[in-house]
């Protein structure tokens, strides 16, 4: 079942042409929704003119080298092992959801543009990414999601936020679905297909497109706190450091000569919920 590739015996009804058509069509749609989403928002206008207005607080001039090991941390830290999210099961959830849903896109594409393959690697990565991706998708809408484990809301209730994880699960599961009941075509083909085009054609009105946008985020706040400009932060004082009692006398006067570190207020209670 795993081993069998879906659009083989799909391309005896609709021609391996078309399908790579369709992928075509889904790659310009994600480019397109990108921009627009970015035009729209003007976050590529207010990305930079940020960076600008952040480089004048800059205190010193970060090297060419320190960015590219700075892009490379951004690559293996957020990108890879979504080291973004403190919450433990958050963190597996989105490793789950991202990675099978590299495998899941990365493996279709193969299959239908070389559809002479007989491979059965590429079918079994396709089944378990779509699996991957249900699993951390199911796992994250009905457990996780910030407005059900932590406001307690309904899991059910829809927004237009939610548009860019149902469109992925519905995708995997009638991708699954159809698969597991013989391929061809009928209404879980239909479905599929049309959670597909939801998921790709509606990034400019879903959040596809974070996952573009937020390594740039994360390069861009390393370059921030390693040029000392920190966005007009203050430092990390050493509270036990005698030219921090000379600039704040209130905190031997308030705290003592040596007070401990308390480490950062959001850091007090463990991430639960966000
Ligand atoms: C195939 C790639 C990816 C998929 C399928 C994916 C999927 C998701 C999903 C389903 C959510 C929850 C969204 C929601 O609230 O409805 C999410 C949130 C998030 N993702 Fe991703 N993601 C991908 C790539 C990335 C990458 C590359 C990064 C970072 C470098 C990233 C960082 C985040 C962060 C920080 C959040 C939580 C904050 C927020 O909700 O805005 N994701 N992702």
């Amino acid at each position: 079942m795993f081993t069998s590739n879906p659009f083989a015996t799909l391309s005896e009804v609709i021609s391996p042409a078309m399908m790579q058509g369709y992928i075509v069509l889904m790659f310009l749609l994600v480019m397109g929704g990108t921009i627009l989403d970015m035009l729209h928002k003007k976050s590529a206008k207010y990305f930079f003119e940020n960076a600008k207005k952040a480089k004048k607080s800059a205190k010193r001039e970060v090297s060419g080298g320190e960015k590219v090991a700075m892009a490379a941390s951004v690559l293996v830290k957020e990108v890879l092992t979504s080291g973004e999210f403190d919450n433990p099961r958050r963190r597996l959830s989105h490793l789950l959801t991202m990675w099978g849903t590299i495998l899941f896109i990365v493996s279709t594409a193969v299959m239908i543009f070389s559809p002479e393959s007989t491979s059965t690697l590429w079918p079994q990565l396709w089944h378990f990414g779509a699996l991957m991706l249900a699993v951390g998708g199911y796992w994250f809408w009905f457990f996780i999601r910030a407005d059900v484990a932590a406001e307690g809301l309904p899991a059910f209730r829809l927004e237009r936020a939610d548009l860019f994880i149902l469109s992925l699960l519905a995708t995997a599961t009638f991708a699954l679905a159809w698969s597991f009941t013989g391929g061809g075509v009928g209404v879980l083909f239909a479905l599929f297909i049309l959670s597909s085009t939801v998921l790709f054609g509606g990034v400019y009105w879903s959040k596809f497109a974070h996952m573009f946008f937020k390594p740039a985020a994360a390069f861009q706040k390393r370059v921030i706190m390693a040029d000392g400009g920190r966005e007009n932060l203050p430092p990390d004082y050493d509270l036990t450091d005698p030219a921090v009692h000379a600039k704040f006398p209130d905190v031997p006067q308030y705290m003592g000569k040596n007070p401990p570190n308390m480490g950062l207020c959001i850091k007090a209670e463990r991430a639960n919920h966000y």
